[in-house]
């Protein structure tokens, strides 16, 4: 998959959050993870992973089994380094053990106060966003050849829109939560029109995770395809987050699962599929209430967080 920069995005991400925090757990699925062809590995400041990350993937560059340019590492920038994006950056390739990032994303349109409770912030930490300064300094990150592209995520359309009327360097990823049941039509469109590559990060609807649902591997519907096709739930929800030309970062650490979702790859859904799915009641599981309060936020609402987009 080509995008708006000098890098290649592998269809198939591989998702390093997850709570409890486990380094060694994290080390080992990404070891088995490159062994059975996963090629992008997502992480966070916010998600403690990166050092972990790091290990594993510097251990499997150093033992020749993956050279660092087939390799794909994306980073999000936390909402307490917007007034430093370069400073964060060095101290996520740090972390990493690495020189450059492949994809930099400002984590969520919200800035904190630098000391900023972790990992959520109370009404004390927000700070006044200011989405000009900080994405000139992923600008500059481009420059310092600290990573190949920038992007974001958890933006709508409108805070994209915003975006493009000052950036000198567009956003080449918005990577949103996007699964069968809460599709980002609206979004996607907008994106493609601009260029700009859709990630769909929960693509299983998060199973296991404290905000997100059983919903999608449970459907009735997304079953039957399943059945129909001989695969399993969530080959069919990675499958049709391709089909709709995201690409889709899932994780497992389980062998077994990690093996079944690279299956999505193969297989084809008919049109018939993709309209049944189509036709699925959609709800949002991760709305950011974090970042909604009535005092210092900018957001006073959910609806103002995502601008009536959801
Ligand atoms: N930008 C953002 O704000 C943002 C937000 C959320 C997530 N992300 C990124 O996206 C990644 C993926 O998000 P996610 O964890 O919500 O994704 P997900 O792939 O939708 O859900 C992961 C959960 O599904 C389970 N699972 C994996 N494969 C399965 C299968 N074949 N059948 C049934 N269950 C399966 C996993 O359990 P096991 O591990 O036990 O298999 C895990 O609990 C994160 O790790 C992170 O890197 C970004």
């Amino acid at each position: 998959m080509r995008f708006r920069c000098d890098a290649k995005l592998p269809l198939i991400g591989f998702g390093t959050a997850a709570y409890p925090y486990n380094g060694e757990r994290i080390e080992q699925a990404i070891a088995t993870a490159l062994e059975l062809g996963y090629r992008h590995f997502d992480t966070a400041k916010i998600y403690g992973s990166e050092t972990a990350v790091g290990r594993a993937l510097t251990d499997a560059i150093g033992g020749g089994k993956v050279e660092r340019e087939d390799i794909f590492v994306t980073s999000k920038l936390w909402g307490s380094d917007h007034r430093e994006p370069v400073t964060a950056l060095r101290q996520s390739l740090k972390n990493l053990g690495m020189e450059y990032l492949d994809l930099y994303l400002i984590h969520w349109p919200a800035r904190f106060k630098t000391w900023a409770s972790y990992p959520v912030p109370t009404e004390d930490d927000f700070d006044g966003l200011d989405m000009e300064s900080t994405w000139a300094g992923l600008e500059r990150c481009v420059d310092l050849g600290l990573c190949k592209c920038i992007g974001v995520s958890n933006f709508s359309c409108t805070k994209v829109d915003r975006l493009l009327q000052h950036a000198s360097i567009p956003p080449a990823v918005n990577q949103v939560e996007m699964h069968p049941l809460w599709r980002q039509k609206k979004l996607r469109e907008f994106c493609e029109e601009r260029k700009i590559q859709v990630s769909a990060y929960s693509p299983l609807g998060g199973p296991g995770n404290s905000w997100g649902s059983t919903g999608v591997v449970e459907n009735p519907i997304i079953k039957s395809i399943a059945l129909k096709h001989s695969a399993t739930p969530a080959q069919v929800a990675l499958r049709w987050g391709l089909e709709k030309g995201a690409n889709v970062i899932t994780k497992s650490f389980n062998r077994e699962r990690m093996k079944e979702n690279m299956g999505a790859l193969g297989l084809r859904l008919d049109e018939e599929d993709v309209m049944e799915i189509d036709r699925l009641e959609e709800w949002k599981l991760m709305r950011g209430e974090f970042l909604v309060n009535q005092t210092t936020s900018p957001y006073k609402t959910i609806q103002e967080l995502w601008d009536g987009e959801i």
